[in-house]
């Protein structure tokens, strides 16, 4: 049975000729050519960096390998965050504890928005206002009254970008699914599952550990609902807009069982949710995301926490996101996508003779029952293109095999958060839409909108339910 899990040369010459095909299709920000190495200063977008806590410091590390932008200033409520950053970015920029005073800076083109959700709108809407462009983290508003007012004021500023950090929709890998889907290469896709699963006990993240004062501490804000909206908003956000962009639409309604059993520490966000979407052509998303647990069962186990299955009547995809490697995070784990094909069309056995007949092995066999071993979806300098040596065309074809045996790891050529971060700079200058788009954005707080309350309530929650919410009601100051 060991050659059923093989792949043949000829079997990933197949699949690797379709996935090239469809990633040469993609028109996607990494094909875009490579961007000068120095570029003159006013070549750049100079930016403000409002919130410099943990996103935002993150952030920054990227900033550094990316020249098509300047940070010239930042904002923190605290002088620690502030202090941090100000080493982070390691140039000199302007640094403000009112994110007003920074708005008020003239040469600031464009803003991040990185503090904690409850505050996203507001700061977000004052920065539309004072005229700049503006890449607000996920999720994009936190209450329905922001939607309906985002969208409004937004349509005021047609000429500002506005950009939200759902860095899937910036990564090759899931540009290259959503082709493989998007051209039926996997047939009819009906069922997405989705899980982010995190052991909170025994690995503690600083994030959502709850740290003295409460409620009265910004620092908890991801524990407490009256500025978070706990797992769905954090995590699941990012596998719902996968699921969206996949299915090509909104879901049309959410329902879902969430509770706080475990992580009793005077917390009111749920520390496990279990959900379930309906898309208008009858697909779903069936999601989890448990606190006490990272056990991932996708990638043969090889992962923990986080990742999505997208299964089709031909074939399915395990795919998760990377955190590198890269020039400051070496050991970080990389992006996977795995195709699994299913077993082609046969011919009905209908005579009870036939089914008594032994299976006969071979290649009928090889495609039986889903047996087939994954065929790692390859990054584009691994694509065949037909003009390359008959040297590097066998070189080529051993990286692929390596890597489908799983000795070789590939790497995204570049992370899906520098692409995020230089496609908004270049679409700052260029007035292009961004990938991750307003739409995108409001889609995504809706669906964590709703999702916390069909959970909250335990009923089905209607996604056309947001059309009547928050109306008359003007966004509360944070
Ligand atoms: N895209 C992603 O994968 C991703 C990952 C992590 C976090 N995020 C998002 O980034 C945002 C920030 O998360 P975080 O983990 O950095 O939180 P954090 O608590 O570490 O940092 C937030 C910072 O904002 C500051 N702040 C609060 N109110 C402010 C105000 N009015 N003006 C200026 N600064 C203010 C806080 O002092 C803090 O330093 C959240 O919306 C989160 O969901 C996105």
């Amino acid at each position: 049975m060991a050659e059923n899990n093989d792949l043949s040369r000829r079997d990933l010459l197949k699949a690797a000729g379709a996935v090239t095909a469809v990633a040469a299709a993609i028109p996607t920000v990494q094909g875009a050519p490579a961007i000068q190495k120095v570029r003159a200063a006013n070549d750049q977008v100079q930016f403000g960096i409002i919130g410099s806590g943990s996103r935002g410091t993150y952030l920054m590390k990227h900033f550094k390998t990316i020249d098509n932008g300047r940070c010239v200033a930042i904002c923190d409520i605290l002088q620690d965050a502030i202090d941090k950053g100000v080493q982070t970015i390691g140039n000199n920029p302007k640094t403000f504890k009112d994110y007003r005073e920074l708005l008020a800076m003239k040469d600031v083109d464009a803003v991040f928005v990185t503090v904690p959700l409850f505050v996203h709108f507001l700061i977000t809407r004052d920065a539309l206002m004072a005229g700049k462009h503006v890449f607000c983290e996920k999720c994009l508003v936190f209450k329905p009254e922001e939607v309906h007012a985002l969208r409004a004021l937004a349509q005021e500023h047609p000429k500002q970008i506005l950009q939200t950090g759902l860095q899937r929709r910036y990564s090759y890998f899931y540009q290259t699914v959503k082709q493989m889907v998007d051209k039926g290469i996997l047939g009819d896709v009906h069922h997405i599952h989705a899980q982010w699963h995190r052991n909170m006990i025994n690995k503690p993240s600083g994030l959502w550990t709850m740290k003295p004062g409460g409620e009265g501490n910004i620092a908890n804000w991801r524990i407490f609902r009256s500025m978070s909206g706990g797992l769905t908003a954090e995590l699941t956000s990012h596998q719902v807009d996968v699921s969206d962009w996949m299915f090509g639409s909104s879901p049309e309604f959410v329902m879902g069982l969430g509770s706080l059993d475990t992580l009793k520490d005077g917390r009111d966000v749920y520390d496990n949710i279990q959900l379930i979407y309906k898309y208008p052509k009858g697909q779903k998303l069936t999601y989890s995301s448990v606190s006490t647990n990272q056990f991932l069962p996708f990638f043969n186990a090889s992962r923990a926490e986080m990742g999505e299955i997208i299964m089709g009547t031909d074939g399915t995809i395990e795919i998760t996101v990377g955190d590198g490697p890269n020039s400051y995070e070496p050991h970080g784990s990389p992006c996977i996508a795995w195709w699994y094909r299913e077993p082609p069309k046969t011919t009905e056995v209908t005579k009870a003779e036939d089914k008594n007949k032994p299976f006969v092995a071979g290649a009928t066999m090889v495609s039986a029952g889903g047996a087939n071993g994954p065929i790692p979806i390859m990054t584009s300098d691994l694509n065949f293109t037909g003009k390359e040596s008959f040297l590097d065309r066998e070189v080529k074809f051993a990286r692929r095999w390596l890597t489908a045996k799983g000795v070789m790891m590939q790497e995204e050529q570049k992370n899906p958060v520098d692409v995020e971060l230089e496609s908004f700079f270049q679409n700052c200058r260029d007035g292009q839409r961004p990938l991750a788009h307003l739409e995108v954005g409001l889609a995504d707080s809706v669906a964590v909108i709703l999702s916390n309350l069909a959970m909250d309530e335990g009923r089905k929650v209607y996604f056309n339910e947001i059309e009547k919410m928050g109306r008359g009601e003007a966004p509360k100051k944070a």
